[in-house]
């Protein structure tokens, strides 16, 4: 009858609820796939986090050429101090290992290894600061993830011939690529040539929001630039770039690892 019916209602939303909350309290590592198969990260960028704008021989770059320009950035801030990881990146480290994280994205100054771009030396003081960071990672049992190329260039070559929008910065790229692969690869086996490269072309040739700052009517209103032709000048030029620091490290650095089945 009916208190039949509503009694096995009852029992049934008590069920639900009942599974629901211990679905909810149950999730934990062992759920997932083994650090193997599946990593849990957290990850950064390094204008984003670093600070130490001067610090170690690093040389200035697009970023810091653009938030030091009066007007581009509304509160007038910049990465000049950021998180300070560049003084505090073994806490960084530490915070990580106590969330339990296995791998960790993040980016490399491509001006702290190359101030002045292809133009200049290799600085040994910042090889020494990614190898510090990759040794403390790999010690503490989390996979490093490097993105090569996360929006800073060395202001130099926006000086020299204009950054993303000329074919020179090809070349410029697969040099920073394979000093990189130089340095690091040994240890360092998952590289993200570029972080989002869409967004660069649109944020800083057709909004004119990032460094350098172009854009034209309607898109915005910049001293500089061609919101219609730009962005795929740009977007152009990145695809030749992470092609060609792809096939450097195929030609020349990568070897068949435990990762190679992913
Ligand atoms: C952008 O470049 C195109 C192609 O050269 C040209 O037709 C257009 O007038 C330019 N726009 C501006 C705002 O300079």
């Amino acid at each position: 009858g009916r208190m039949a019916r509503e009694a096995a209602l009852w029992l049934l939303l008590l069920f639900s609820a009942h599974l629901l909350l211990r679905r909810a309290s149950a999730i934990d590592r062992g759920q997932f796939p083994p650090p193997t198969s599946f990593l849990f990260g957290t990850s950064t960028s390094a204008y984003q986090i670093e600070g130490g704008y001067l610090e170690g021989k690093k040389g200035l770059s697009n970023w810091d050429v653009y938030t030091h320009k009066q007007g581009t950035i509304e509160d007038g801030s910049n990465g000049d101090i950021a998180a300070d990881h560049y003084h505090r990146y073994m806490e960084d480290i530490e915070l990580m290992h106590s969330l339990g994280v296995n791998s960790y994205r993040f980016s490399i100054a491509w001006t702290r290894i190359l101030p002045r771009g292809r133009f200049g030396h290799v600085n040994p003081d910042g090889v020494a600061f990614y190898n510090a960071i990759i040794n403390a990672l790999l010690h503490k049992g989390i996979q490093p993830f490097v993105t090569i190329f996360h929006y800073d260039i060395p202001h130099e070559l926006e000086e020299r011939y204009g950054g993303w929008l000329s074919p020179e910065i090809q070349k410029d790229f697969g040099y920073f690529a394979e000093v990189c692969f130089k340095m690091f690869g040994d240890r360092v086996k998952f590289w993200v040539t570029m972080n989002q490269p869409n967004l660069l072309a649109k944020f800083a040739y057709m909004n004119g929001w990032f460094p350098p700052g172009h854009c034209s009517k309607p898109y915005g209103n910049c001293a500089f630039g061609n919101s219609s032709i730009e962005p795929y000048i740009v977007g152009h030029n990145m695809i030749l770039s992470h092609a060609n620091a792809v096939s450097i490290y195929r030609n020349n650095y990568q070897v068949s690892g435990p990762y190679n089945s992913w």
